[in-house]
């Protein structure tokens, strides 16, 4: 296994300072909403700009919740399809509010209101990239990876968020995953990701 961590420059630190302290307060949620490009945009979206520039892309995020970082990735990536799996158990509220939010990419947008388990058939193949951000279980992420890593091109991504060591359950199941198939893995505060080989 090999890993491959880029430093943090200054802006970095500073926006996840500024991330720490706002954290869950009604002003971050707010500011995040109106700005996520700047607020929000994840290490491996900035990576995939660089790496697939404007290449058409049909993307999957498992975890959506209210479409912040769908909304950064839509903006910023040359999205054609993205798939977003969620199962938004009770509650509808999140659902219709997210729906809303992202209304103005409704013909890029492919909801799926299902558990990634459940939503399995209606991931097509040959994906270009895959963000997990679902069920934060050692479990489930072991789950997730298994069910999604044969349905993604050669030179796609495979990532997601919370890797670090306050999710001690998705460091587990990814660096296991990593150890096992020889790869590579990227490291960005709080992001991982791996080039598909
Ligand atoms: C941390 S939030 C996702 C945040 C989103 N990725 C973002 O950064 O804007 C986690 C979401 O995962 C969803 N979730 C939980 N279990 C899931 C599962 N088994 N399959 C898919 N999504 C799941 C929850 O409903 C919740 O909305």
């Amino acid at each position: 296994m090999k890993i491959l961590s880029n430093n943090l420059n200054n802006r970095d630190i500073k926006l996840n300072f500024a991330n720490l302290f706002m954290y869950k307060t009604r002003l971050y949620a707010f500011i995040k909403k109106i700005s996520p490009i700047l607020w929000y945009t994840r290490p491996m979206t900035k990576f995939m700009i660089h790496l697939f520039k404007n290449k058409k892309l049909i993307g999957l995020e498992i975890g959506v919740e209210y479409g912040l970082n769908a909304k950064t990735m839509l903006t910023l990536l040359p999205i054609e399809k993205l798939y977003m799996v969620d199962p938004y158990i009770n509650n509808d509220q999140m659902y219709r509010e997210t729906r809303k939010y992202l209304a103005k990419y409704d013909d890029k947008t492919i909801f799926i209101r299902k558990t990634s388990e459940n939503a399995a058939n209606e991931i097509p193949d040959k994906l270009d990239f895959v963000y997990l951000d679902g069920a934060h279980t050692y479990e489930a992420v072991k789950k997730d990876i298994e069910l999604i890593y044969n349905k993604i091109k050669k030179g796609g991504i495979l990532g997601g968020h919370d890797f670090w060591a306050n999710e001690i359950g998705v460091c587990k199941a990814v660096l296991e995953f990593v150890e096992y198939n020889n790869l590579t893995i990227n490291g960005k505060l709080t992001d991982w990701w791996i080039v598909k080989e």
